[in-house]
Order: C-alpha cells, then structure tokens, then sequence
C-alpha cells in the first residue's frame, strides 16, 4: 500500500515545478462572536420578528442540533442599525449596501489571514508569483484578487486568478488550481486566500423559507490563506502536506440541492433537506476514484479534513463510512467554534490539525498518518476530491507550528 503511493509521489515530484506542497497557513476572524445558545434571540430581535414565536422556537432547535459554540460575524447589532434593509427577508433591494461593505472589507479581512501564512512562510513577499483568490460575494473589477495585492505590497507582477460565486466547495478548487500552477512553472510560490463574509446572504427569517432559517443558523465569517509551491528550499520551506491528485465531481440525484441566486435582495441561498443524506450516499465513489490508484481501500487509515458543510452531513459520511470518531475530530473542533465558513472551512480545519498533531508530538501533520483526504463541499452538489500526503516533519517545523 504505502510503496504504490510512495512511487506516485515520486513521480509527481519529477514535473517542472516539482510536487506542490502546502507550506504554510494563516487563518483570520472578525472580532464580534455570537454565541449558538444566545443566537435565536439576538437574531430575532435585530431583524425586528420578534413577533415570530414559532419559528424562533424551530430556530432555537436547529441552533441546538447544529454542534456550534460560536459563531464570528463582521454585523454586529450597531452595523445591522445603521443598514436595515439587510433586516427584511426580500422586501428591500439589498445588493448596492452588501456591495458596498463586501468589495472593502472582504479583501482586508483576507489580507489578515495572508499576513500570518506568509509570516509562518518566511521568505520575502516579493517571492509570491501568483495569487488565487476566492469569495462567493464581492464582484467587483478589478477584484479582491487586485486589492490584496496592493494591501499586502505584493509584486505587480503577481499573476492572478480570482473566483466569485463558487460556495463551500472552492476550499477544494484552490488546490486543485495552485497545484496546477505551482507544478508546471519553474519556482512558482502560490499565495491562495479564501475570504467569505456573511454580508452578502444575512436575512430576516420568513415562514415559507426554512432552509434560510438554516443556513442563518450555521453560516459565518472566516478567511484563510495558503502558500503553494513545489521543491521546498531546505532549511528554509516545510512541506506540511503534499498535493498528491484532485478531482472535481457532481454527485448523482443531487440537482438544486444546494445553490445560491445573486439578486438585487443580495444572495439567498437554497438548502434541500436531503443533503446530508446524498452525500453520505455518494462520497465513496470520490474516494475509490482518487485513492484505488494508491492501492489504498480502508478510510480510516486517512486523516479527513472535509468542509464542515453541516452536523447531519459530517454524521452521515461518519456512519457511512464506518469512520471512527477520532477521524472526524478536527472537523467537528471547527464546525464548533467557527461554523460553516464556507471556503476557508477547510484550511481552517488542516491548521487545526497541524497544530494538533505537532502538540501531541505526531510524526506528520496529518495526525502521524501518511495519507489524507480533503473534500470540499457545495453547490451542485459538487464536491472537490484532493489527495493529500503528508511527509515526516522534522523538530524545526513542528516547532513553527
Ligand atoms: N431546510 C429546511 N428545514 C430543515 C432543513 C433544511 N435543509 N434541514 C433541517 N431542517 C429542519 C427540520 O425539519 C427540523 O424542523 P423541526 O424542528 O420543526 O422538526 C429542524 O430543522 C431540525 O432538524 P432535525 O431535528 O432533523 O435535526 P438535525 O439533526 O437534522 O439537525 C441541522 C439540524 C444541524 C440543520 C442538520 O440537518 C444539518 O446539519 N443539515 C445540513 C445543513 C446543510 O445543508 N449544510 C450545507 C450547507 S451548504 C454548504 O456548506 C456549501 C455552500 O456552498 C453554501
């Protein structure tokens, strides 16, 4: 098992770029927390239903059955104030405000998570050559791709590749895109920065639409930032974890389960109840396509970093797959104090998991294992497959993290 995988990173390693590795992360929050127990309340009352007793009450059990502690926002109650179209279900033409705060702040919030991953990196900012960013809200030209080059006093001649509108599964996506990038040009460094604000989807409840219910009970803010590259320089670049294959994948009978309209109310979003179950359903066939090649079949042999998407869906690939607790612990550490975060979840969960492993003195970043999944989850249902490998870390990266 580990030789045939062995031979395919070797492989891989041989291309112009060499085997892209993640060789650093940086994670960033707004300040303002709202805890999961007092949400139901705070909720009803900044969008003035306090009237709307009943579904308070259903609003209090999902946040209940959710797993989450806390949540970070960029509204706070002052903010939503001084904006109360952002308050009514659909009643108020919305986007030009959401716009308005996303275009600005989406890129700083970004720019906060960048300074830390490249901080950890170490060599100087003028050595990223290209940058992906990526943002469901926030269109704008030139983009938050452009913005973050000039807060962070990148080269002008970073190459970029900006994604809008993707959702939860773009987590997945970016790797797939760095590694392409890193592989296939000589001494590329990939700066990827996920930044998601829940601005641009905040809404008044309505009794017709639960699923908004729901992802007003699980949704937040968060950015996390990435840098990609191949042929790590010795003594000075830390492969946590090598980018070994990806995939992208529609999951059958899952049209409309999960999907977004951007309008002039903002973005609502659609959350069929079923999701959990069609994933939990279909998310073998993601892991026989990318792992039979490694002659690798038991999933609990793997460290799972997949996006916390919601409790029910990480319950069902658990049961599904027969996994054992302790594979899911990461996941559910961030889904728990973070929520759903959409892109960035993942990255989220991979620096969890680093830290852990090297507090508890593991081999590999991946909880002492070699091989690992991380599955981005979204829109489609599509769901990103990529295959990592995490090598030995020797004393000086365990130190680091
Ligand atoms: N739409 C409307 N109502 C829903 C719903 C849905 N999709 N899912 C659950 N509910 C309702 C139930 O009907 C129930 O209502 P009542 O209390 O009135 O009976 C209530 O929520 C609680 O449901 P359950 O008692 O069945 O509890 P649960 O164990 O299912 O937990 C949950 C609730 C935490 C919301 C869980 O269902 C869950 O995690 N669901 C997954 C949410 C989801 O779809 N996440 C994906 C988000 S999309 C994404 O991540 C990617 C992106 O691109 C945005």
């Amino acid at each position: 098992m580990a030789s045939n995988g062995s031979t395919a990173v070797d492989h891989k390693a041989k291309k112009a770029g060499g085997l892209a590795s993640v060789l650093a992360v940086g994670t960033a929050n707004p300040p303002n927390v709202v805890y999961q127990d007092e949400f139901a309340d705070y909720y009803f009352r900044v969008t003035n239903n306090e009237h709307k007793v009943e579904l308070k009450e259903k609003l209090k059990r999902v946040c209940e059955k959710s797993m989450i502690k806390k949540r970070h926002f960029f509204l706070n109650e002052e903010k939503l104030k001084e904006n109360p179209n952002l308050c009514s279900f659909m009643d108020h033409a919305s986007l030009d405000t959401r716009h308005d705060i996303v275009v600005e702040e989406v890129p700083k919030l970004g720019e906060k998570a960048a300074i830390k991953a490249l901080e950890e990196w170490g060599r100087p900012r003028s050595d990223i050559t290209h940058i992906i960013f990526c943002s469901t809200g926030g269109v704008d030209l030139p983009g938050a791709d452009y913005r973050i080059i000039k807060l962070l006093g990148l080269s002008p001649s970073t190459k970029r590749v900006m994604l809008y509108s993707q959702g939860c599964f773009a987590g997945g996506t970016v790797l797939r895109i760095a590694k392409d990038l890193a592989e296939n040009n000589d001494d590329a460094r990939v700066l990827i920065v996920c930044a998601e604000l829940t601005v641009i989807s905040f809404r008044g409840p309505d009794d017709e639409h639960l699923d908004n219910l729901v992802g007003q009970a699980i949704f937040a803010d968060g950015a996390a930032a990435v840098v990609v590259g191949g042929k790590p320089i010795p003594g000075v670049e830390t492969a946590l974890f090598e980018i070994v294959s990806t995939d992208q994948y529609i999951l059958p009978e899952s049209e409309g389960f999960i999907g977004g309209h951007l309008r002039e109310v903002g973005l609502t979003f659609h959350l069929h109840n079923q999701v959990p179950s069609t994933v939990g359903k279909h998310i073998e066939k993601t892991l026989v396509k990318a792992f039979s090649p490694l002659g690798i079949s038991d999933w609990n042999s793997l460290f799972w970093i997949t996006h916390p998407g919601g409790r029910a869906i990480i319950d069902k690939i658990q049961e599904k797959l027969e996994l054992k607790p302790e594979k899911m612990r990461a996941i559910r550490h961030v889904l728990s104090q973070y929520g759903n975060m959409s892109s960035p979840s993942v990255f989220f969960i991979m620096d969890e998991m680093r830290k852990h492993s090297a507090a508890h003195g593991k081999s590999t970043a991946g909880e002492g294992l070699e091989w690992g999944v991380l599955h981005g989850l979204g829109p489609g249902i599509t769901v990103e497959t990529v295959v990592l490998h995490a090598p030995p870390l020797h004393a000086a990266a365990i130190s680091k993290a």
